[in-house]
């Protein structure tokens, strides 16, 4: 399995906070990567460095052999990263398709190719019954579920997820999982609930302030003393 993505000593300061210190990690073609760790740990900075959002203080971010430090989102985007936020931002007053068309834009020019493509991704993601529905009226597993539509939407090789599986109930994030892994791209997904991310990822990445603790089989690390001291605070 090749290297996709390729992050070599991360590093972000918020004054005299070290959010990120040194982080390295690689997501491989069509691998699931999940990263972990408790609340505050760095988890959505360490994402906000790598899509654009913010501004790294060290390290290298490259992706398919391309550096993209510090490049623009939208630049970051065009080279096959494509992101959900944390908070679901979904346009609320829009129909479903219409906010997955405004991530198909992307990569077409015409209304109509942007429009064919978004009810594919609608379609992948399992939402196609909802396409015409005011996105603002959906519940939000399916709010998230449109913001994964209009990743999907922009052709990436890799998406990130911030968060996209937290409070769902059991049959909604089984339902996610599936989704996710009928996906066929990479991904690195964010969570701090482990019951989640363990039955998703192929690798596992654990954070703790700021730092990588540790790596591994999702099996290996639920039984790894540093993983649970973290969690439990011991
Ligand atoms: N924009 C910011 N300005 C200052 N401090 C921040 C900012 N964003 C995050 N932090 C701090 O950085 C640390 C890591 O936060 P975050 O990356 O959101 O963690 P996680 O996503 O793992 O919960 C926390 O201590 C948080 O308070
Ligand atoms: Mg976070």
């Amino acid at each position: 399995m090749g290297t996709m993505l390729a992050v070599e000593g991360l590093t972000k300061r918020f004054g005299g906070l070290l959010a990120n210190d040194g982080i390295d990690l690689t997501v491989g073609a069509r691998e699931i990567v999940g990263l972990i760790g408790p609340n505050g740990a760095g988890k959505t900075t360490f994402f906000n460095c790598i899509t654009g959002q913010m501004r790294l203080d060290e390290g290298r971010v490259t992706f398919d052999g391309r550096d993209l430090t510090n490049r623009a989102p939208e630049v970051i985007a065009r080279a096959g990263i494509a992101r959900t936020f944390q908070l679901v931002r979904v346009f609320r007053e829009m129909s479903a398709l219409d906010n997955v068309v405004v991530g198909a834009f992307l990569r077409e020019r015409t209304r109509h190719g942007a429009r064919a493509r978004a009810l594919q991704a609608l379609k992948i993601c399992g939402l196609a019954a909802h396409a015409n529905l005011e996105a603002g009226t959906l519940p939000i597993a399916l709010q998230k579920r449109i913001e994964l539509a209009r990743a999907v939407a922009m052709e990436p090789q890799l998406i990130v997820l911030d968060e996209s599986l937290s409070g769902l109930t059991a049959a909604e994030t089984r339902e996610a999982i599936d989704v996710l892994r009928g996906l066929h791209v990479a991904l690195l997904v964010v969570e701090h609930v482990m019951e989640v991310i363990m039955p998703l990822s192929d690798r596992v990445v654990v954070l703790d302030a700021g730092r990588r603790i540790a790596e591994g089989a999702p099996a290996l690390i639920a039984q790894d003393p540093r993983v649970i001291e973290a969690y439990l605070g011991v």
